[in-house]
């Protein structure tokens, strides 16, 4: 059993000392703050993740009744990729896997490098916070670009996705929770005027494919298309925003550069995203009676998995603190494993390897200029501010 408060700023700043304590509990322990078992490591997190017996939602006959004033943001939740089962799961997936191309992709590269260099080019001469300069826009820009939003809207649909996945933390009370409901209520209404628009005139854009696909084969409803969108301006955004603040964090902190090749390069950054990952915590729900590692668990009993300290796990990792730009590292969990594997990891690894090399190469003297602090929330584990000096 561990007693380690998600809220302590300590842990907060750094919590992978105590994932080292937790790893040596076993497969399996108790997180007291939490009231249920979890995994920091690597095999156990990666078997549950993979194991068809555990789900992302509790099942439906446990599942407590949903509080009236989070009706809408519940009504979201449930229609998300991210927490339901086959065959729905399977069905919006293929969907999105088609118009998420690695063509589309790739032919957002250039994007990406032009506007990188021109972010690069309005830093000021004194230290300045690199996450409003560079790291936050990046990944709102091509997502809004990809999906065919005006990017003029970029930031509202900022402030709508914070207060959305603001709900995700440790700590939240009515205040949090109305306005988690409100964003839900107005980024729907906003996707959804959106989509009757497009509807009229398409374009070349992945909203105007998943409206064709929806109605062609009546494979999607109105409902799940609007919070497929929001889900990926949600989840394409934040977690690249904090894989590149952190990954530049440790790029300055270990003196690492990078070369002229791509796969050189891509490599250090999925070294970045293993050693520091954005998102550090999922959760998983027995769908039945299961023996893993060990432990019977009861039906809907949950399950935490520390893909952070799985990324550390000495079993799998040599040195696993340590900085390794040469490292293999096609076993990290930053991007999860299994049916939710992160569908975004191809856009998220091109937004990162055609950014991060062009601000290092063009400031060749880009520093740290305050220790840089983490924001103060478990969930997603990313900086409050990068202040650098070029
Ligand atoms: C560094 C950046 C990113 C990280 C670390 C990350 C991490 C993750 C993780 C760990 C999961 C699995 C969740 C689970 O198992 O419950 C996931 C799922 C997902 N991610 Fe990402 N992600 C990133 C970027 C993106 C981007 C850029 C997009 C979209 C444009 C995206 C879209 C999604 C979607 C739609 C899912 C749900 C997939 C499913 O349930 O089948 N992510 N991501």
């Amino acid at each position: 059993m561990i007693s380690q408060s998600p809220l302590d700023a300590a842990f907060v700043q750094n919590p992978y000392s105590a994932y080292d304590l937790m790893r040596e509990q076993g497969p399996l322990f108790c997180w007291k703050d939490y009231g249920f078992l979890c995994s920091a490591r690597h095999e156990t997190v990666n078997d549950i993740l993979r194991d068809r017996r555990f789900s992302s939602e509790l099942p439906d006959d446990l599942a407590p009744a949903t509080p009236a004033h989070l009706r809408e943001f519940y009504a979201f939740e449930s229609r998300s990729i991210l927490a339901i089962e086959p065959p729905s799961h399977t069905r919006i997936r293929s969907l999105l896997t088609r118009a998420f191309t690695t063509r589309r992709i790739n032919e957002m590269a250039p994007q990406v490098q032009a506007l990188s260099r021109d972010l690069i080019s309005a830093f000021p001469d004194g230290p300045f916070d690199l996450l409003p300069a560079f790291a936050e826009v990046i990944p709102v820009t091509v997502i809004c670009r990809l999906l065919g939003v005006p990017e003029a809207m970029a930031p509202q649909l900022l402030i709508w996705s914070h207060d959305m996945v603001a709900i995700y933390q440790a700590r939240r009370d009515r205040a949090l929770e109305d306005r988690t409901e409100a964003a839900t209520v107005a980024f729907m209404d906003y996707i959804r005027s959106f989509v009757a628009e497009r509807r009229i005139a398409p374009k070349e854009d992945l909203i105007s494919e998943l409206i064709a696909a929806r109605d062609e084969g009546e494979k999607l409803t109105e409902d799940e298309l609007i919070t497929t969108c929001i889900l990926l301006l949600n989840a394409g955004h934040e977690a690249t925003v904090h894989g590149i603040a952190n990954g530049v964090k440790a790029l300055l902190e270990n003196g690492i550069h990078f070369g002229a090749d791509e796969k050189e390069n891509l490599n250090i950054i999925e070294e970045t995203i293993r050693l520091d990952p954005p998102l550090h915590m999922f959760t998983r729900y027995a769908r039945e009676e299961v023996t893993v590692a060990g432990h019977s668990f009861k039906r809907g009993e949950q399950v935490g998995l520390l893909l952070a300290a799985a990324n550390r796990d000495p079993a799998v990792f040599a040195a696993p603190s340590t900085f390794d730009p040469a490292r293999k590292n096609a076993r990290q969990l930053a991007f999860g494993a299994g049916l939710h594997f992160c569908i975004g990891a191809p856009l998220a690894r091109m937004e990162m390897v055609n950014s991060m090399p062009i601000l290092l190469d063009a400031c060749p003297n880009l520093s740290l200029a305050e220790k840089p602090v983490y924001a103060d929330r478990y969930h997603f584990h990313g900086l409050e501010k990068l202040m650098v000096t070029r």
